[in-house]
């Protein structure tokens, strides 16, 4: 019996020693440990021994469980270091792998010269305003001295959103004109006012049916038309260069008196003519006025007392001489291979 004691916990010391998994050290405490086990199955034997064998036999047998149970216990937490480890080492963060450097978009050339515009406007204390693309027909055409029955408010020319003619997609950003005197209630106002705006246009390399516009107007005591061209030479030059000369060109709008176009002379050919200008030498850049005194009363502000300037950019056609550009088209249709070269 002796022997057979002596065998088992060879045995099982061996078994322990060779098991991968606490799965298996399971199995093996039933096996070896169990009712049904074999060492349950010496110590029933017990009985056929001599008095004195016994409790020595006895002795024995405890002390091979006893050595199985400390050997298995040994076993299980080798076997969860193991595992612990194992896992440490597939969960674990080489820091000095090179990393995947993240594909960053950039500004689309058009709000390039946007944000310059708003920098340069910024620098000369006016405030941005954004407003509403559906618009009162009161305030895109009516409130700026283009009464009903002006060719402007064409229903050819113009989306209009309900049937009578009361709402529309803004053709111009020049309701903000209105919106600004309104919502700033007096003067000193400097807004300026950049945003979509929609015109029955067909698709061509120069017309879009949405494109932007950036409106500015200053209203305060004493503006003078001086005021106005100082101010969008500024512009001018902030945007195309120190060096750069302009002309402004008596024009019409309904909601300026006197009104002007502002030209910018031909960057490329300086005056002389060039394919870039047409041949004209001056390439147009934005309209502008002093703003009309019914436009001013309507808001509620005395002609009288105050008087301003407003103006207005289309923001593709700048952006366009700005990177000379020769489609309009390029700029909506975002084709990467376009866009990555700002
Ligand atoms: N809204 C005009 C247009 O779309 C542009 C314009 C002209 C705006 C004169 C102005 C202005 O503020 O004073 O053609």
């Amino acid at each position: 019996m002796r022997e057979q004691l002596e065998q088992i916990k060879a045995k099982a010391m061996q078994a322990l020693q060779e098991a991968k998994e606490s799965s298996e050290l399971e199995a093996l405490r039933v096996s070896l440990l169990g009712k049904k086990g074999e060492l349950t199955g010496v110590l029933k034997m017990m009985g056929k021994l001599s008095a004195e064998e016994r409790p020595v036999m006895g002795q024995l047998a405890n002390n091979v469980r006893a050595a199985i149970e400390a050997r298995l216990e040994q076993r299980k937490a080798e076997l969860a270091a193991a595992a612990l480890e194992a896992k440490l080492k597939a969960e674990a963060l080489d820091v000095t792998v090179p990393g995947e450097a993240p594909a960053l978009g950039h500004k689309h050339p058009m709000y390039i010269a946007l944000d310059e515009v708003k920098e340069i406007a910024i620098g000369m204390g006016f405030q941005i305003l954004e407003g509403p693309e559906v618009e009162l027909a009161d305030y895109n055409f009516t409130k700026l001295n283009t009464e009903e029955g002006h060719p402007a408010r064409d229903w050819s020319d113009t989306f209009y959103i309900k049937e009578d003619s009361s709402v529309l997609l803004r053709t111009q950003t020049s309701p903000m004109q209105i919106r600004a005197m309104e919502a700033i209630g007096h003067p000193p106002i400097r807004i300026l006012a950049p945003g979509r705006v929609y015109r029955k246009d067909e698709v061509d390399a120069t017309h879009s049916p949405m494109f932007h516009q950036i409106e500015g107007l200053v209203i305060d005591k004493g503006i003078t038309m001086a005021d106005l061209k100082g101010t969008l030479e500024t512009f001018v030059k902030g945007l195309y260069g120190e060096d750069s000369v302009v002309r402004f060109r008596p024009h019409h709008f309904p909601f300026t008196e006197p009104s002007c176009e502002l030209d910018v002379q031909c960057f490329k050919c300086k005056g002389a003519g060039c394919p870039t200008c047409k041949g004209e030498g001056w390439i147009e850049l934005l309209g502008a006025g002093m703003v009309h005194p019914k436009v001013l009363e309507g808001c509620g502000i005395d002609p009288n007392v105050y008087s301003g300037f407003a103006f207005g950019i289309g923001l593709e056609r700048m952006a366009m001489r700005r990177f000379q550009i020769s489609d309009l088209r390029l700029i909506f249709e975002n084709d990467v291979r376009f866009l990555r070269q700002f």
